[in-house]
């Protein structure tokens, strides 16, 4: 049986499987049937469904109002097909064409949504799957047993675990940054303890919002959301043949945004001496210095990609768990 893990993040949405790992951004939005749209050059999925039609990461941003793409910070979103649309595309990406059979899979949900919407995902989830993606028929039939949801900062936990095994014996402090919220929670005996977790709407979108007034006001320049979070990443920008120097302005932006989650955290955690502490998702380089100035004792993940982390960990679950079995 297929081992896959999927993360389905409000902005990314992340894959692992055998052979290899994906992501394409979590834009999905409902098109009617008879839409024909000439977006080929675009990447993204058509995914198809219950007589629905769905269209997937640049193909829908190309092809549907941005008003009528699923909204991936609504309590609820987990139950809309248009979750279910990016979870079939990633499936697609590790199954061979004309696939029927069972599948092994991990995923997880921000902290915020784990109570109410897990059983709900489950019984989603557990089922017989039919689908078209781009065309190609997929069939799956996922057990119950086969399927594990859990919260995605354990992901973060479990990936981190895979390269130190002794934060098996440690309290663990853990903060996932993601795209437009952040999740936090101490791990101790590899078990989240809840009253230190939780999660707030304050993430790389944030900085991304801020440098944009800046490069808006100060420069009067107007640049995508992507090209600033590529500049970000770069932490300059070109305009007019020229270079712009932007560590500072991300600096700070990075800087506020922290103070947010620091003083939500904070409440709760009491400074987390006692524990390690982890910063990590695809925010976690981008405000793991911040967050060092409150916690001098921080770690930033030090994965190549960390926005992989929290699929990386459930994907080590899986195998994990499999080679438990088969002892
Ligand atoms: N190489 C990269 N390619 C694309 N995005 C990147 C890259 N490096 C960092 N990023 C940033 O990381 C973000 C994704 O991080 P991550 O996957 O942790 O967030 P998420 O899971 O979508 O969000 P959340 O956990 O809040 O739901 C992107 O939106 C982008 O801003
Ligand atoms: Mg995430």
């Amino acid at each position: 049986m297929i081992d896959i893990a999927v993360d389905v993040g409000s902005g990314l949405t992340k894959v692992q499987w055998s052979e290899g790992r994906a992501f394409f951004p979590s834009l999905s939005g409902a098109v009617e049937q008879s839409e024909s749209f000439d977006y080929q050059e675009a990447e993204g999925a058509e995914v198809e469904f219950r007589e629905r039609k769905f269209l997937v990461g640049e193909k829908a941003k190309l092809s549907v109002m941005p008003s009528q793409l699923e909204n991936t910070l609504d309590d609820r979103w987990f139950e809309s097909d248009a979750y279910l649309a990016l979870f079939y595309t990633a499936l697609s990406k590790t199954l061979p064409e004309d696939y029927s059979g069972k599948i092994h899979l991990c995923t997880g949900l921000p902290q915020a949504a784990y109570r109410a919407c897990t059983e709900p995902l489950i019984e989603r989830l557990a089922a017989k799957h039919t689908f078209r993606v781009n065309g190609k028929r997929y069939r799956t039939s996922i057990r119950r047993e086969d399927l594990q949801v859990m919260p995605q900062v354990m992901g973060l936990f479990i990936s981190q675990l895979r390269r130190d095994r002794s934060l098996q014996v440690q309290k663990v402090a853990l903060i996932d940054v993601g795209t437009y919220t952040s999740d936090w929670t101490i791990v101790e005996d590899c078990k989240t303890a809840h009253w230190a977790s939780g999660g707030m709407p304050v993430g790389i979108a944030d900085v991304i919002r801020r440098i944009k007034e800046y490069l808006r006001e100060d420069l009067g320049m107007t640049a995508s959301d992507a090209a600033i979070s590529r500049a970000i990443r770069l932490k300059k920008i070109q305009w007019q043949g020229k270079e712009v120097d932007l560590a500072n302005k991300i600096a700070e932006a990075a800087f506020d945004a922290s103070q947010m989650i620091i003083e939500e955290i904070d409440k709760r955690w009491e400074g987390a001496k006692d524990a390690t502490l982890i910063v990590g998702g695809g925010g976690g380089p981008l405000f793991g210095p911040a967050m060092r100035t409150h916690f001098a004792h921080a770690r930033v993940v030090q994965d190549k990609e960390p926005f992989f982390s929290v699929v990386n960990g459930y994907y080590t679950y899986l195998t994990e768990r499999r080679k438990q079995k088969a002892a």
